[in-house]
């Protein structure tokens, strides 16, 4: 910060100072190093409108003093017109490709050792080989030209030889400095991957799907795409970022001795190089430093699809030199693959606890991510569209670690002829769990099964609900005994809990004969409830506690609610469209009329025709009189409120009246209450009052 408002405070004398050059000299060097901070260090300096201050300082001076505009100023990030093509440009040192241990086993990493040892005339019991172990970035490797520090030119590994010139893109890449650190060399050449971090990709691709846009099948085909896009400015806008791994041509550069020591060399000069490395000596180092980032592989936030050893000391190197243009000294060690490609069989769906229907695809089993993968989600229909999958597709199918697999895209050229689209409602109407219908509302994007409380798969999520806190309010009724209770098939429904007997629960895991009394005493307790807790408890989608509350009001009792139709039900203040259809749905499944009737058998009760949360609201005991007209609730309403919260509302004011309610043209009523010193207060006041109570509650 201090450092930061010196520079700031100096800015006013800038043509005092040095004059233009050289602030504008200064601020380059400023932001640069703080572009190095954010990006390269991952540790920011300043502030970003301090930043920004900086950056449109520099944009000033360089529009007043154009002579100013250096090619390494960050202002020139983005720059130059779209091109017809990219040029061609001769790699001095070609772009070589390594050797791929494809055995992902430890025995890939003993394999190459022996190969080094054996080059280089080593016998058994001779000291180890020291090697140099990184990751293997899974993007696209680049070539970056430094002539005296600043960046000249970036191309693409093209076949080796030649390959694309892609500066302009390149230089938009914030991580990549256009001028390097320190004492630079007369020539330079930085070879490394760009790649897509899995955030970045995630969110270009959510964006590129809402702007109806092509997305892409994973980080690093947008990564290949951003970086031939012809059109700089679009490639600005896409995440891109940097690792160094290695050197091209140097000229006026003492190399340091080991690989190791020339990647310390590069981070020092300003560029990216990534934390994890490690020198290791033979081949257990190796197989260790592969099971190591094995473990990590997940936990990175980007992708890797293997590490690379290299033989450490560069005069090793160039002793063990090339076989057809691959080194020697190097070597890649895989992991097994994240994606493959297999057949798509069919399409299932899975029915979650909210009754969502989660696409399945069922799969030729197929070796990904270090298993048999069969199944995948193909998460809702919009995805489904979107990828436009079809059953009897080539798929390309991903599972990196835990995750659950999923279908990334489809083969379109391996298609065989015409596939008809996957339609979720039309193949299932009903769903295939428990035979209720299917709906999916106008803006959503899955499709849910309205079985509720009926349906086995989403027996679980009711049942937790039912006996919330703020619904039922069984106490010990929490996750794991539902499962329990759910899975031995003792609880199928709410019902089912008030069947329960101590012999049943004492056998569960975990459960004494003493919490299976407290655990009947709490579901005994929940018998008498009120309305409104009963409505919520139901598990009506859209419908929570205050709405809830509102139909309890509204009704008075559960028969009318039941009876009510979609606009019946939107007479209920705050009860729209979406909400009434919820409702009306719910109680058209007959399934869910005889969970209901059944629980009113089993002795569940609740005070009906009286307005919930009056026993224990906080206007309970309290007195209030109306007068005057409020500006949006009659009479019938403001009563209303009250009286469900337990108050009371009398015709005259006396002293033991607790509130006034005045609205406008109040007469004698307020100037009753003004000399008898009662709390006066209007519509607003009223709802204070009524939103404090609510939280209470
Ligand atoms: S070294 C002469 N190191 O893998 C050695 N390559 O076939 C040149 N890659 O497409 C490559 N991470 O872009 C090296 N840490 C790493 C790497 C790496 C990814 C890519 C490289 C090329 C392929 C090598």
């Amino acid at each position: 910060m201090d450092l930061f408002d010196a520079a700031g405070a100096s800015a006013g004398g800038a043509s005092s100072g040095g004059g233009p050059a050289v602030r504008a000299a200064g601020l380059r060097a400023e932001i640069a190093r703080h572009d190095h901070a954010y990006y390269v260090l991952d540790a920011p300096t300043i502030p970003d409108a301090e930043y920004d201050r900086l950056f449109r300082e520099l944009q000033v001076l360089e529009a007043a003093h154009p002579e100013l505009r250096t090619a390494d100023s960050p202002t020139q990030r983005v720059g130059g017109k779209p091109l017809a093509q990219f040029a061609a440009v001769r790699h001095r040192v070609p772009m070589l490709s390594i050797g791929t241990e494809t055995d992902t086993e430890a025995s890939g990493a003993f394999a190459f050792d022996a190969r080094v040892r054996r080059a280089l005339g080593l016998k058994d019991g001779e000291p180890e080989v020291e090697y140099a172990a990184e990751l293997k970035f899974d993007g696209l490797a680049i070539s970056l030209r430094y002539e005296h520090g600043v960046l000249v030119e970036a191309a693409t590994r093209g076949d080796g030889e030649t390959g694309e010139d892609v500066t302009g893109n390149v230089r938009t890449l914030k991580s990549i400095p256009l001028r390097l650190r320190g004492e630079a060399p007369s020539v330079l050449e930085i070879r490394g991957e760009i790649y897509m971090r899995r955030d970045d990709f995630d969110r270009l691709n959510a964006r590129h799907a809402e702007a109806g846009e092509k997305t892409f099948v994973n980080p690093r085909n947008a990564a290949a795409g951003s970086i031939r896009q012809l059109d700089p400015a679009i490639a600005a806008r896409r995440p891109l970022s940097f690792f160094a791994y290695g050197l091209g041509a140097t000229e006026g550069w003492i190399l340091p001795p080991t690989h190791f020591g020339v990647l310390d060399a590069i981070a020092a000069l300003g560029l990216p190089v990534c934390e994890h490395r490690a020198v290791v000596a033979g081949a257990q180092g190796l197989a260790a430093f592969h099971a190591r980032i094995a473990a990590l592989r997940d936990a990175l936030p980007f992708d890797i699809d293997g590490v690379v050893y290299k033989v450490n000391s560069l005069a090793l190197q160039s002793e063990l030199g090339f076989v057809t243009r691959e080194p020697r000294w190097a070597v890649a060690h895989k992991y097994p693959a994240q994606e493959a490609i297999t057949l798509l069989r069919d399409i299932e769906v899975q029915v979650g606890r909210t009754g969502a229907l989660t696409p399945v695809a069922r799969l030729e089993p197929v070796f990904v991510g270090g298993v048999t993968v069969t199944n995948a989600t193909l998460h809702n229909q919009d995805e489904i569209d979107r990828k436009d999958v079809r059953i009897g597709d080539w798929v390309i199918v991903r599972r990196a670690g835990d995750v659950i697999p999923e279908v990334v895209a489809p083969v379109v050229e391996r298609r065989g002829g015409d596939l008809p689209r996957f339609v979720l409602l039309e193949k299932f109407p009903v769903c295939p769990v428990c035979g209720s219908h299917v709906v999916r509302g106008e803006d959503e994007a899955v499709a849910r099964c309205t079985g509720g409380l009926f349906c086995p798969a989403q027996r679980k999520q009711a049942l937790l609900h039912f006996a919330g806190r703020r619904a039922m309010d069984i106490e010990g009724l929490g996750e794991k005994l539902v499962d329990q209770l759910v899975d031995a098939a003792i609880v199928k429904t709410p019902v089912d809990l008030y069947r329960l007997g101590v012999l049943a629960l004492a056998n569960l895991e975990r459960m004494g004969e003493k919490s299976a009394h407290n655990l009947l005493a709490a579901i005994e307790k929940s018998r008498s409830t009120t309305l409104a807790r009963f409505i919520f408890a139901l598990g009506i989608r859209n419908v929570g506690e205050a709405t809830a509350r509102d139909l309890a009001r509204h009704f008075g009792n559960l028969d009318a609610l039941m009876a009510a139709d979609a606009d019946a039900l939107q007479q209920v203040p705050d009860v729209g469209p979406v909400v009434a259809q919820s409702i009306a749905a719910f109680f058209g499944e007959p399934h869910n009329r005889e969970v209901i009737e059944q629980l009113r058998a089993a002795g569940v009760r609740w005070a009906e025709g009286e307005p919930a949360g009056a026993a224990n609201g906080l206007f309970a005991g309290k007195t209030f009189v109306l007068t005057g007209t409020l500006p949006t609730l009659t009479r019938d309403e403001a009563k209303a409120l009250i009286e469900a919260q337990g108050g009371k509302v009398v015709g005259s004011v006396s002293k033991k009246t607790h509130y006034v309610v005045a609205g406008a043209d109040a007469g004698s009523k307020l100037s009753r209450a003004q000399e008898l010193g009662v709390p006066v207060v209007d519509e607003a006041g009223l709802r204070v009052l009524l939103s404090e109570t609510d939280t209470n509650a």
